[in-house]
């Protein structure tokens, strides 16, 4: 079979760190792959003042795949790279479902007292190319008493029908088969709507899915009380984003959560990354956990069909994982990465 191509974004921050023990894992793993570093992110902002030049934004449409570390930089002002960079890639190449499990491994240690492996074991379908994100709104008085500032969150019935679709899709091939749409119907009367009446709509061609509803402030409650309750869950980029940090935090900590951004369709390459972001405050020292990024590497070769090469990292995560709790902590990045690799290896 031919090389998977692959473009690399390491970003900014542990971006780095991490990826490096992604493609290390992944290369281990017996895949043939040929990645192609890309130099995206705050040292090319200062250094050019480009953030995604379109001729690199073509050239990344060419890949099988994208991995990419995490961008942003105290340096730049907020909002500079994670909108012209990370979100531009996720608007162009469509990448409408933002696929993140919130799945606690046997034996991790988590926030929740008691609780176990079984009863946290959850898909969250985020919405990633509308809502809040799109971008409308606008300022009116900057700087004076009488700022008016507002920020429109867009629902397209083609984008949410979308995700949604998928949605059932992913609960239907999971053994509790369930869908819960998490949103703010009470208030957000407009997009709140629009949801509900498509996931109605959209259950009738999927009558073995059970579907239910949750208001994201009690969800946000049920993630932490009853996690149980979950299996897949749809919802806007927004509240996706919010409840996937928490989701983090319940399945072992945010060094743990991967996503995809993925085109269902296979029009563009899919892009990979962990959940987190550059993490400042630990970039530089070796601290940053980099399994986040290697199950994230998981979910790129499942997504390139690749599911036994897939399976091989999700197990020897899992397996690094269970020894953590008898004394595995403190080890530097590059030490996970490598205790990893050796699994996926041998
Ligand atoms: P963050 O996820 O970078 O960090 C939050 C906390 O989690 C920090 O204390 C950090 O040290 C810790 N942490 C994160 N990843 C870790 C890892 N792998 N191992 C151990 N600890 C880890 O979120 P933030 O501080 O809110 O944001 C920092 C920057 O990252 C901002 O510029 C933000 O916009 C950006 N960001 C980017 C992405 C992305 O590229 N996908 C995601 C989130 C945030
Ligand atoms: C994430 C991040 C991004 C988001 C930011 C950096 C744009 O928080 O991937 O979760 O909000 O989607
Ligand atoms: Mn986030």
């Amino acid at each position: 079979s031919r090389n998977i191509r692959l473009a690399v974004i390491p970003g900014d921050g542990i971006g780095a760190e991490v990826v490096a023990e992604g493609l290390k894992v992944l290369e281990a793993v017996g895949t043939k792959i040929e990645p192609t570093h890309y130099d995206l992110g705050a040292a090319r902002y200062h250094r050019t003042g480009e953030t995604l030049p379109d001729a690199v934004l073509e050239e990344l449409r060419g890949y099988d795949a994208i991995l990419l570390g995490a961008v942003g930089d105290p340096s730049v002002p907020p909002g500079v790279l994670e909108r012209d960079l990370l979100l531009k890639l996720r608007f162009e190449f469509d990448h409408y479902v933002n696929l993140r499990p919130v799945k606690l491994f046997p034996g991790v240690p988590t926030a929740l007292a008691g609780a176990s492996a079984e009863q946290i074991d959850m898909v969250v379908v985020r919405e990633g190319t509308e809502g809040l994100y799109a971008g409308t709104g606008g300022v009116m008085r900057r700087g004076t008493p009488h700022e008016i500032a507002t920020q429109e969150s867009l629902n397209t019935a083609h984008g949410v029908e979308r995700v949604v679709r998928f949605a059932f899709q992913k609960a239907q091939s999971r053994p509790r088969k369930k869908l819960t749409l998490v949103h703010k119907t009470n208030v957000l009367t407009f997009a709140g709507d629009l949801w509900q009446r498509t996931v109605d709509r959209v259950a009738a061609e999927f009558p073995d899915v059970t579907t239910d509803y949750s208001h994201i402030d009690a969800a946000s409650m049920f993630f932490v009380t009853q996690p149980e309750r979950f299996d897949v869950i749809v919802t806007d980029n927004l509240f996706g984003d919010i409840i996937t940090d928490l989701g983090a935090a319940i399945a072992g900590g945010i060094g743990l959560a991967a996503s995809g951004n993925i085109n269902p369709e296979r029009t563009t390459p899919s892009m990979f990354e962990p959940v987190h972001g550059s993490a400042p405050d630990i970039a530089g020292q070796g601290k940053a956990d980099p399994t986040a990024t290697i199950l994230s590497v998981g979910m790129l070769l499942d997504h390139l069909g690749l599911h036994a090469e897939a399976a091989k990292v999700e197990q020897a995560v899992a397996a690094d994982i269970a020894e953590r709790v008898s004394g595995g902590a403190g080890r530097s990045t590059g030490e996970i990465g490598d205790d990893i690799t050796a699994r996926v290896s041998g």
